[in-house]
């Protein structure tokens, strides 16, 4: 049967298991298509919400370009807290979107939760639910969980049940890179999963790419953000081997090569895709001496918060203004920040800390780092240095007033240009340029 036609049919559901970024949005962009989609979270606060027709996280709302109000009201949304809603015979679609990463490690006990619930499922089914992996997973986690797992529980991929990892690209910040434009990688178990992920991803994405395999579309996305974890990490090598001169600036002309992107020096990478891409693989190689790059480039990249502070240390700076906790601007998300252990580096050299972002509450910053907020803008001139961490549209604030409360500030480190077009005095650096660090 084609899945596709029988989830257009209405007599058939989509069951999405987490109903964060990834989750919500495949729910939006399935339900919009007229397919009636149901989310299972743990969060009974997102369910609320979800169920009234608001935004778990308004940040998305940009994203998407539209609100969920009328997918509520027509039926076509739903979210619940009890996971026997989402295992009875009219769900024909399983997609897996719960976080598998804790602490800044590969963290499978959500995702083994979520296969303990999805195994309940009547195991005679004329027409096999299909699972579709969404979640970033490390190479090998299908063979080494996913797949045992189910079979323990009787249900053979192929047979009672149907098996697909297709990880996610999308960029919630800039709404064009979303489930629909998004080349789209996905790889099954067997011949009919594949053919059958193919009928249901079609219904939302323009662009697929079928892999040979699952063990391929699964390593595909750690790999991807390792070349890019690399990239950003030697962005940062060369700024530390080459204090004196303008990285950034080189590496932005570097740029302009057909061949090459863009990467500029800062705080290291964060967020839940990049640090962790390297992690992911190396978990999967016991052999200490393969794969030095990753390895090497783990270590940079979680010093670099250390070289920052000593370097701010050295300067005999004492008051320290962060702007933003994000790891990206104009996104609510603290995941793997790297302003994180910055914080913490420059608290371990003594220095006094406030950190200010807009899209947090003083309690929400006080749980992650551990520092007061402060005032924006008027008590930026308590600081003798600041770190602009992120380009949050709040921050670009009129030249004359920013001026004005920057008199005293010795040191300024922009790490996203969010304040590169007011051309401030000598005491401005954007990460990179010679004497940032
Ligand atoms: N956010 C991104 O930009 C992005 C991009 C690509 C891939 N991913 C991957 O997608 C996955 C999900 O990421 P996200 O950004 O949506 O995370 P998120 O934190 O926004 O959402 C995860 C949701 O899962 C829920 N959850 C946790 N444990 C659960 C359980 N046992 N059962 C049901 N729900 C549970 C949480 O309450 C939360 O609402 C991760 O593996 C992540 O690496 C994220």
């Amino acid at each position: 049967m084609n899945y596709k036609k029988l989830l257009k049919s209405k007599k058939f559901k989509i069951a999405v298991w987490g109903t964060g970024y990834i989750g919500l949005s495949t729910m939006v962009y399935f339900s919009k298509r007229k397919i009636k989609c149901v989310g299972y979270d743990i969060s009974k606060e997102k369910i609320k919400k979800i169920n009234s027709g608001v935004l778990p996280l308004s940040d998305l709302k940009n994203w998407f370009g539209f609100d969920i109000k009328g997918l509520v009201k027509q039926n076509y949304l739903r979210a619940t807290n009890n996971y026997k809603d989402l295992i009875t015979k009219d769900f024909l679609v399983h997609f897996i979107a719960i976080p598998t990463e804790k602490d800044g490690k590969p963290y499978y006990k959500p995702l083994l939760d979520v296969l303990s619930n999805i195994s309940k499922i009547n195991k005679n089914n004329k027409n096999p639910p299909l699972v579709i992996v969404e979640s970033t997973l490390a190479p090998k986690v299908s063979d080494k969980k996913i797949i045992p797992f189910l079979n323990k529980r009787n249900l053979v991929v192929g047979k009672n049940i149907l098996l697909s990892i297709a990880p996610r690209r999308d960029w919630f910040i800039e709404g064009g890179k979303n489930l629909e434009n998004l080349d789209r990688v996905y790889g099954s178990t067997d011949v009919r999963s594949t053919k059958v992920t193919k009928d249901v991803l079609s219904i939302v994405c323009k662009k697929l790419h079928v892999a040979s395999s699952y063990k391929v579309s699964e390593m595909v996305k750690s790999v991807e953000n390792a070349y890019r974890h690399m990239d950003i990490t030697l962005a940062n090598q060369l700024s530390l081997a080459f204090p004196k001169d303008n990285i950034r600036e080189v590496l932005k002309l570097v740029g302009t090569k057909w061949n090459l992107e863009t990467f500029h020096p800062g705080i290291g990478a964060g967020g839940y895709c990049i640090p962790l891409s390297s992690r992911y693989i190396l978990s999967q190689v016991k052999n200490v001496n393969k794969l030095s790059l990753l390895r090497e480039t783990i270590k940079t990249d979680d010093s670099m918060s250390k070289s920052i502070s000593n370097s701010i240390a050295r300067k005999g700076l004492k008051q320290i203004g962060i702007l933003g906790l994000s790891y990206k601007g104009d996104l609510k998300v603290s995941v793997l920040s790297k302003v994180i252990p910055l914080v913490k580096s420059l608290l371990k050299k003594k220095l006094k800390v406030r950190l200010f972002d807009p899209y947090f509450t003083k309690k929400e910053i006080y749980k992650a780092v551990k520092v007061k907020t402060f005032n924006f803008p008027k008590d930026l001139k308590k600081f003798d240095c600041l770190i602009v961490t992120v380009d949050h549209k709040q921050f670009k604030i009129q030249k004359k007033i920013l001026e004005k409360y920057l008199k005293k500030c010795k040191l300024i480190i922009d790490h996203d240009g969010a304040w590169k077009k007011y051309n401030l005095k000598n005491n401005y650096y954007l990460s990179g340029n010679r004497g940032w660090i």
